[in-house]
């Protein structure tokens, strides 16, 4: 419901176990691989977010057979694929732009909406298009979308300027069924990447790693896979953090401690106790932490979607922090509401300065965007008396039962309408 808010009483040291979902940003590009085939797509640990029902929805549209059954989907088809991406759903979320390889693959043409709406020619989609022109694709303009036809993908070597994740993954499907090689330099290496790679390998596909180059042998076709998505390495940080900045004990159940190292080193630095256990990562708070440098990067480095949650905890941490943002321009989302909590930060282009302070204050603020709106709540579950946080339909695009994961740890927090 859209005029909910979660209300947090701050304070309560959180502790026991939670378990992690699978990661949002792997069964997004997971769902629409099935694209590539007539085959039937078993995928499992699907969350249950808003942002799987958009791509659901548009893969539906575009003439997919969707059966969710909890956190398993089956992606089959029994009618011929629709060359015309919903305008709706794709402006909705950015991730179902990457509709548009797999279509044009399959079906020689593909007309997709401009996610949000933005030109051609504008960086946010610039890498993905100038990509597909080197496989061979004729791409124009229709109003607010692109229309884009190839007869046959024909492979390619292609330099990704920047590691973009949309891009690698938009240009990996779209080889696999191009016609001969395809190598791909300065990829994206995510795990969420990696993942995709698998299941595309189960597919059928031929593709090779090496640090950031990738090659793909393309195919005339690609059959069915099952396969289960990893870990949302996203959501675990986030309960780690939980964890430090109310000064309890959380052990995070199903985590992938190798893809959450940038953020457990930055812990580490911090003071913050942290154990890896086969299957599990634990974090141990008590006292302030101590102040840091945080540098986002592509994988291998932080990730610039926990920059927003380990903001709130070096809020609260003796000292002063500094975070460069170097991957996205439009991360700093979170500093209004944190500041209106009483932290003291300076912000300065892509440089974020947070002195630490000793205490939050609960306040009724407003979620801009998914990792922004979980750094409020954390703010809010370490400050001393209650926030409101309303937007919760951000939130509720990449976290799974988050009051109720939080409630089991012990958190005063609770949704219901907005008072
Ligand atoms: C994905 C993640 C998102 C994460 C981001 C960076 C999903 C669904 N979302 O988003 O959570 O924050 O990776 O790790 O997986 N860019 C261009 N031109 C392009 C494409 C990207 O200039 O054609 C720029 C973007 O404006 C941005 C940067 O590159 O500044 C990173 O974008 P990208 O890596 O593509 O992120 P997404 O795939 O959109």
């Amino acid at each position: 419901m859209r005029n909910e808010s979660l209300f947090i009483t701050g304070g309560s040291r959180l502790s026991g176990p939670v378990s992690i979902e699978g990661a949002k940003n792997a069964a997004l590009p997971e769902c629409v691989a099935a694209l590539l085939t007539d085959a039937p797509v078993v995928l499992h640990r699907i969350p249950e977010l808003r942002d799987v029902s958009t791509i659901l929805f548009t893969l539906s549209d575009l003439g997919k057979r969707v059966v969710r059954r909890g956190t398993s989907v089956v992606l089959a088809s029994d009618r011929p694929l629709s060359s015309e991406a919903n305008a709706y759903s794709v402006r909705q979320m950015r991730a179902s732009f990457l509709v548009l390889g797999p279509i044009v693959a399959r079906l020689g043409r593909a007309t997709v909406p401009l996610p949000g709406g933005c030109a051609i020619g504008e960086r946010s989609v610039d890498l993905h298009l100038s990509g597909l022109r080197s496989l061979g694709a004729r791409i124009s303009e229709r109003g607010s979308a692109v229309y884009v036809e190839a007869d046959r993908l024909q492979g390619a070597r292609i330099e990704l300027a920047f590691p973009s994740v949309g891009t690698t993954e938009q240009l990996l499907m779209a080889a696999a069924l191009a016609r001969g090689e395809t190598e791909i330099r300065g990829a994206s290496i995510e795990p969420e990447v990696i993942d995709l790679i698998a299941l595309l390998r189960r597919m059928g596909s031929e593709i090779a790693i090496e640090d950031r180059t990738l090659r793909i042998a393309g195919r005339e076709e690609l059959g069915g896979a099952e396969h289960s998505v990893v870990s949302d390495r996203m959501e675990a940080g986030t309960y780690l953090i939980a964890g430090a900045i109310t000064g309890g004990e959380v052990r995070v159940e199903g985590a992938d401690a190798e893809a959450l190292d940038p953020l457990l080193r930055t812990l580490d630095e911090m003071g913050v106790q942290t154990r890896v256990e086969e299957g599990a990562v634990s974090v141990a708070g008590g006292g302030r932490p101590r102040a840091t440098r945080v540098e986002t990067a592509p994988h291998p480095g932080f990730p610039t979607d926990l920059h927003p949650p380990v903001a709130a905890l070096l809020a609260l941490a003796e000292g002063t922090s500094r975070i460069t943002e170097t991957v996205f321009e439009r991360r700093h989302t979170y500093v209004e509401g944190l500041r209106a909590m009483g932290a003291q930060i300076a912000l300065d282009g892509p440089n974020v300065a947070i002195s630490g302070v000793p205490v939050l204050r609960g306040r009724r603020m407003t979620a801009p965007d998914i990792r922004a709106g979980a750094a409020l709540v954390l703010a809010g579950l370490a400050a001393s008396g209650e926030s409101e946080i309303d937007g919760l339909d951000k939130i509720d695009r990449g976290y799974a039962a988050m009051e109720r994961k939080l409630c089991e740890l012990g958190a005063t927090i609770e949704r219901r309408s907005a008072s």
